[in-house]
Parts: C-alpha cells; structure tokens; sequence
C-alpha cells in the first residue's frame, strides 16, 4: 500500500491551494452575502485548467488523474465552494459523460470548448417531482423524425444560469420505464429555453441555481447521447464519478473548517493560556482531525479505484456519505470553538457550516448514498473493500 501522492499531485494541489488563497479568498464573504455569481474568478479558474482536468489534451482537458481532481476540489472546497462545485459539475457531470459516451462528433463540437472552460456546463436531472426518485422524469422528448421535441421543467440546476450547455434526462419512451429515458445535449441559447430564477440559498450562495424551463425545443438527432434509453444509465453512471466530486468538497469544507478553528485555537487566550491547551478544545481538534483523515482515504480511494478502471459506485457513495456528515460535524465544532466569532461572517467558518449542509443533500442525498451502499453489500455478491 502506498499513500504517498506523485510529484504532479502535489503540484496540482499546491497550485489549487495557492489560487485559492490569493483570488478566491479575498472576494468570498461578499460574493456569498451578495449572491453574486464569480465570473472573473470562473475565468481564471478556467486559465489554470480547473474545468476539464481529466479531459484528453486532446479535446482540451488536462489529462489529469481522478485524485489530482479530488486534491485541486479538497483545497478550492477549504475557501469557497460556491467555486468548487462550479468545477464538480463541469468536470465530473459533464465533462466526464460527455468524453466516455459522446460521439467524436459531439466531443469536438462541445468537450474542446467545455473543457478548456470557454462553455460552461449543467447537469439537468432533477425536477420538481423527480429528485431522489430520478426515474420518475416527467420532462419528455417526442421523437420528431430528424429530432426530438423537449418540453418539460428541470430544478436545482447549479450552472443553470451560466452555462451554455445543459445535459437533460429526459422521458422518451413512458412505458419502458428507466428503459425510455434519454439524455440531450442542449445548447441554451435555443429557443424554447428560459432561465428561471436564482435561488436564494442557505450555502453556496455565489453559484447559481436555477430552474429552467424547455418548451418546444429542437434538439437535433445527433445531440442524443449514447443508444437509445441510455439516459438513466447515464445519469447514474455519470453520477458515480460527481460523489467523487462531492466528497472531495466536503472534504475540503471540512479541512478548512479545522485549519481555521486549529488557528483560532491557538492564539485565543482563555483562563491564563491558548484555549487549545484546554483539553475541552484540545479533544475537539482530535476528533476532527481523525475523522478528516478517515474521509480522507475513503475520498481517494473511491478516486484511486476509478483511476485502476475498477468499480468505484459503491466506493464513491460512502466516500461521500462520510466525507458530508464529517464536513457538517466539523464545521460545528470549528463554530464552537470559534464562540461569538464563529457566529459572525467575519471568522468564515459561519459560511463554512452552511456550506457544509448541501453535500448532504445534491447528487444524491445521504439517504440515496446509504440505499446504494445497502443494495451493494446485500446483492449477494459482497462489497470488495480494500483487500
Ligand atoms: N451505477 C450504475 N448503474 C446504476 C446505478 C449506479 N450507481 N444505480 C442504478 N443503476 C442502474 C441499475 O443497474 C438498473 O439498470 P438495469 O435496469 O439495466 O438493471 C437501473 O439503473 C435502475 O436501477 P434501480 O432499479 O436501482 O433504480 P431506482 O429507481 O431504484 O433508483 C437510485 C436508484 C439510487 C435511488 C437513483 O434513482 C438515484 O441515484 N437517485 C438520486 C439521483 C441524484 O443523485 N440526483 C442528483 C441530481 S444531480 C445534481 O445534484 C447535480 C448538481 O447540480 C450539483
């Protein structure tokens, strides 16, 4: 066993640290008060090669390993994952479905521009009756002869409002159940698609979620990715890889909360001496460092495993059911020890704590992950773990 990261790893991290801490930092806590969407610092994420790390070089990407994606997430997730999950999504959601099941067609017209960052993506399963339950789509795509008409009404679309290519899942075929589903590209300056808009969020609230509306909207034939009903294999399939993603975020959310809590610790004086020399928060800090440590192997691991091609959805659905609940302890135990500072904007680990709640909830809810995980080791053929 080997736990020990490569000499372009810990590039990859310490450049995602350093941007993280010089342009992501300063503008946060306005961003998040204002709700204001970080186009200029999409932009330079997009210049360091954020937005399609795994992406062949070449249609543009990065031709990184999953676990440099986990560790650039983990330290862009510690400042600001309003940023972060701009990037999960692209990459993981998008990028990633769109290089392993598009035509070459598909790719050079869309993967080139998404993954160096000049487009940006969304991923559109969920609706407003189809969260958790993602079969129940009720957004349809009538075969047209040379193309398909979409009408339906897709919600929480994160990227919703800043991108110029959706991915919907759409109903094709209702009485085939999960076997009628497709999915689409779609570009949105289509007619027929309107933004709806932002949601005022308790997390997260730089990154724009939206619903969005597709009435009669042409999608031409060969926008539909993979064979016919792929869609909801798709989807999951796709969504594998983004609890990657999103474990690394929450990993990162957490690592923040304990560095800024660590530091506070250490210079706040309290009955004659630092409070982290008081075991009451000495202890805190055990905890939280040990559970961090334990995300983050399951983190790397789900990671490492789809970096060997081998099967990684119930890997990544643990990594990421751990990798929230450490991320929403920690960051309550970082306000605790914050006291009065911790409940003010100022001391940052107030938006951390509500960041935190949201990897609990998209891509999949703790709920959906512990259901994954159940049917995995109860199907009969045993969960392989480590060995
Ligand atoms: N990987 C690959 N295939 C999978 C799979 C997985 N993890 N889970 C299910 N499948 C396949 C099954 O093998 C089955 O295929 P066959 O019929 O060919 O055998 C098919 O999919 C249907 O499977 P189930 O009968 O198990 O489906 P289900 O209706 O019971 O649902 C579920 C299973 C796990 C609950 C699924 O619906 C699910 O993951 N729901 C959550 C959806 C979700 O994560 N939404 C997040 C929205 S995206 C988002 O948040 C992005 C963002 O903006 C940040």
């Amino acid at each position: 066993m080997i736990f020990s990261l490569t000499e372009e790893q810990l590039a990859v991290r310490d450049a995602a640290r350093e941007f993280a801490q010089k342009d992501l930092l300063p503008g946060v806590i306005e961003r998040d008060r204002e709700m204001r969407y970080p186009s200029g610092e999409v932009r330079k994420m997009a210049e360091l090669g954020f937005m399609g790390m795994m992406v062949d070089p070449r249609y543009g990407g990065g031709g990184m390993d999953t676990i440099s994606y986990v560790l650039a997430m983990e330290e862009l997730s510690k400042v600001d994952s309003s940023c972060s999950v701009i990037v999960s999504v692209n990459n993981s959601l998008v990028c990633w479905g769109l290089e392993t099941y598009g035509t070459e067609e598909q790719k050079q017209k869309y993967l080139t521009r998404l993954a160096t960052g000049e487009w940006i993506g969304a991923f559109c399963l969920s609706e407003p009756e189809a969260g958790s339950d993602a079969t129940s789509q009720r957004t349809t795509a009538v075969d047209m002869g040379d193309h398909y008409l979409l009408n339906g009404t897709k919600n929480w679309i994160t990227n919703g409002g800043s991108s110029q290519v959706h991915l919907v899942i759409a109903q094709t075929n209702p009485e085939k159940g999960h076997h009628g589903i497709n999915v689409f590209i779609v570009e949105t300056s289509w007619t027929g698609v309107v933004i709806g808009a932002k949601e005022d969020k308790l997390g997260i609230r730089a990154s724009d979620t939206h619903t969005i509306m597709y009435t009669d909207v042409r999608v031409p034939k060969e926008n539909r990715i993979g064979e016919d009903g792929f869609g909801f294999k798709f989807a999951m399939k796709v969504l594998n890889g983004g609890r990657i993603g999103i474990a690394s975020q929450a990993l990162g959310i957490a690592g923040g909360a304990y560095e800024l809590a660590l530091a506070y610790s250490k210079e706040r004086q309290a009955f004659g001496k630092p409070i982290s020399q008081h075991q009451a928060i000495a202890f805190k800090l055990a905890d939280m460092a040990t559970e961090i440590e334990a995300a983050r192997l399951l983190v790397y691991r789900s990671a490492w495993l789809k970096d060997q091609g081998k099967d990684y959805a119930t890997a990544s659905a643990m990594a990421k059911v751990f990798a929230s609940e450490t991320a929403m302890k920690a960051t309550v135990e970082a306000v605790q020890i914050h006291g009065g500072y911790g409940y003010v904007k100022e001391y940052h680990v107030e938006r951390l704590l509500r960041d935190a709640k949201i990897t609990q909830i998209y891509e999949g809810t703790s709920e959906v992950q512990r259901l994954v995980i159940s049917r995995s080791i109860l199907s009969g053929q045993p969960y392989v773990g480590v060995l």
